[in-house]
């Protein structure tokens, strides 16, 4: 299969490595890969698409917006940025990909813990979260010649915390280590199902 993995962070890294002996992936970031994207463009999307042509599928792992800010404390550009960079990036991902991937094949979209068990400060991600799982749901109505999309919700990753945010301290919240958020994805990938939000919680529960 032809798959193409948009962000090279900490889960898209760990995704495109397990599924990359098996099949042909296609890495993509703005700062490189592949091919360069910007998902924010619709311009740059386009273009991506152009040199990119037919795909089987597609697995979305980018995201952004402030954390450990009270809601009240968020301005309405932090919303829109946490929408803009999280929702808006994965629909129009979605939507200019639709002509160009194959029947039955999917689209793997990324929302996250934070819209079913948030942590203080995080209002921009779950309410933005919230967003993907409806639009996935909606989406999967619509989708035409068995194309199939779902998405993920990661708990927190072990290596992002120790990483980014070594200081917090995870005792009451769930956390994984990527290798079992990124087996997830793969469940999902090749799951039969549309329209579903596949919460990594019922994948493993160990903190590596
Ligand atoms: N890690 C966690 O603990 C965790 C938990 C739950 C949910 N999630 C969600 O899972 C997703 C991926 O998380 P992660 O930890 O792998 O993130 P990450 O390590 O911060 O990596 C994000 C990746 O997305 C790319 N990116 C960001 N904006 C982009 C854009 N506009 N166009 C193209 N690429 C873009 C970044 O590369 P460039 O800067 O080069 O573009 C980077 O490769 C996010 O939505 C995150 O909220 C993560």
């Amino acid at each position: 299969m032809k798959i193409v993995m948009i962000g090279r962070g900490i889960i898209g890294s760990a995704v495109a490595d397990l599924l990359s002996s098996e099949h042909e992936v296609i890495r993509a970031s703005r700062s490189g890969g592949d091919i360069p994207l910007d998902a924010l463009s619709v311009e740059s999307i386009a273009a991506f698409y152009r040199k990119l042509g037919k795909f089987d599928a597609m697995i979305i792992a980018i995201g952004g917006g402030r954390i450990y800010v009270p809601f009240w404390e968020l301005d309405p550009q932090d919303y829109l940025d946490a929408y803009l960079g999280r929702v808006m990036s994965q629909i129009n991902l979605v939507r200019l990909g639709l002509p160009h991937i194959s029947d039955g094949g999917a689209f793997i979209l990324s929302s996250g813990l934070m819209s079913k068990a948030p942590l203080p400060g995080f209002t921009a991600i779950s309410s933005s979260n919230g967003a993907i799982e409806k639009f996935v749901l909606g989406a999967a109505q619509d989708m035409p010649r068995g194309v199939r999309i779902n998405c993920v919700s990661a708990t927190n990753v072990k290596e992002t915390f120790e990483t980014y945010l070594p200081d917090v301290d995870l005792s009451n919240t769930t956390v994984q280590p990527v290798a079992t958020v990124a087996a997830a994805y793969k469940i999902a990938l090749f799951s039969s199902v549309s329209g579903q939000d596949f919460d990594t919680r019922d994948y493993g529960n160990d903190r590596g």
